[in-house]
């Protein structure tokens, strides 16, 4: 890693072998050894988002367009859409759909809470059924850890046909998903967090249940993020529709080599031993998280700053030793700092943190 640590909760650090692969001469985006790429990526995210049966898009883009897709493919103006909201990017799902015409109502949790499942029912009862549902499995914000197995049994339960969309921007590759266990249709993120990756790709797992969606609503209102204009080169990545991202496909690709070499389970773990590290440390120099115990993610902490010190100085202080870490964002911008401890990071990593952080303090 370079002598910046990148602490933030997004983008992470990138390993060695991951930005080697960014300096291989690129390659033709309908050529074979994309196509190869490809088709490894496909089968390597489905094992990630537990679904052998998922199909898998990954084209230019990030986060957001992941989103945007995941809505603007499943549901049509005038649809209602319910988002469960654990902060700023459960917001941002009710922002896109009113954007795209669609009639957003949030179920809101207070910040740091979890939302109350009777609520969620009682919302999901009081309208037409939903036409999709929108969970963020880790809201970057406030540091939820959405119960998404409960969360989606009340939604098909109520809304049997519901597209449930899960967004794993924070969480795919670091906290285990299972969208057959839980019975969700699109799991959705972006490259740059927990994959280890730079920004740049937007990924989206999919059901055959949001295909068939798809397929009846017959035209949407986007192009580029259209799934099925890019269906065939799902199929065959050798088909053009518009040009792949060919060498942040192929970091993708040797990101998710290292990710199967590790073993999900040693990596999720890792994730939940590297958390607890960094909180333990944290809160022995009197930072305690903001977010409800029980909801606390493995891929970021939001903490509380103790008595007496200052955000902006705390993170000035740290940046001049070299790692950055993130302010909080809405209502708790200002009375604490984010930590990123997702993708590449070790405890040598949250060694080096907690020792900028010890001595920013004492400044
Ligand atoms: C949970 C979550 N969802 C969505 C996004 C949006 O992703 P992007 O910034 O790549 O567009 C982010 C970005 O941080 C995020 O943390």
């Amino acid at each position: 890693m370079a002598d910046t640590l990148l602490m933030i909760p997004g983008p992470t650090p990138v390993s060695a072998e991951v930005l080697a692969a960014l300096a291989e001469p690129v390659r033709s985006h309908t050529g074979d050894a994309n196509a190869t790429t490809m088709r490894e990526i496909q089968v390597m995210l489905r094992g990630l988002v537990g679904s052998d049966a998922a199909r898998v898009h990954a084209f230019a883009g990030s986060g957001t367009l992941a989103m945007e897709a995941a809505l603007v493919n499943h549901a049509g103006p005038g649809d209602r859409v319910l988002v469960i909201s654990h902060g700023f990017f459960g917001d941002r799902f009710a922002e896109i759909a009113t954007t795209l015409g669609m009639r957003a109502d949030v179920v809101r949790a207070e910040w740091g809470r979890h939302a109350s499942l009777q609520e969620v029912g009682v919302a999901i009862a009081a309208g037409p059924p939903p036409a999709i549902v929108c969970i963020t499995h880790v809201d970057t914000s406030s540091g939820v850890l959405a119960r998404c197995a409960d969360l989606a049994r009340v939604v098909r339960d109520g809304a049997p046909d519901a597209v449930i969309v899960v967004d794993g921007v924070c969480a795919t590759g670091g906290i285990e998903e299972s969208m057959d266990a839980w019975d969700v249709d699109v799991v959705l993120t972006g490259a740059q967090k927990a994959l280890g990756v730079p920004p740049g790709l937007a990924l989206l797992a999919v059901s055959q249940r949001a295909v068939r969606r798809r397929a009846e609503i017959g035209t949407v209102r986007s192009y580029y993020a259209d799934l099925a204009r890019w269906d065939r080169s799902v199929d065959d990545p050798r088909v053009y529709f518009s040009t792949h991202a060919v060498s942040m496909l192929r970091a993708l690709q040797v990101s998710l080599d290292g990710v199967v070499a590790e073993g999900l389970e040693e990596r999720f773990e890792r994730h939940r031993r590297v958390a607890d590290a960094l909180r333990e440390g944290m809160g022995e120099l009197g930072f305690a998280p903001l977010t409800d115990d029980e909801l606390l993610a493995p891929t970021l902490s939001v903490l509380r700053l103790p008595e007496g010190v200052d955000d902006a100085a705390l993170r000035r202080g740290m940046a001049e030793r070299g790692v950055v870490i993130a302010p909080c964002l809405g209502p708790w911008a200002g009375s604490g700092v984010r930590i990123g401890h997702m993708g590449a990071i070790t405890e040598r990593e949250v060694a080096r943190t907690l020792e900028a952080a010890a001595m920013a303090v004492a400044d």
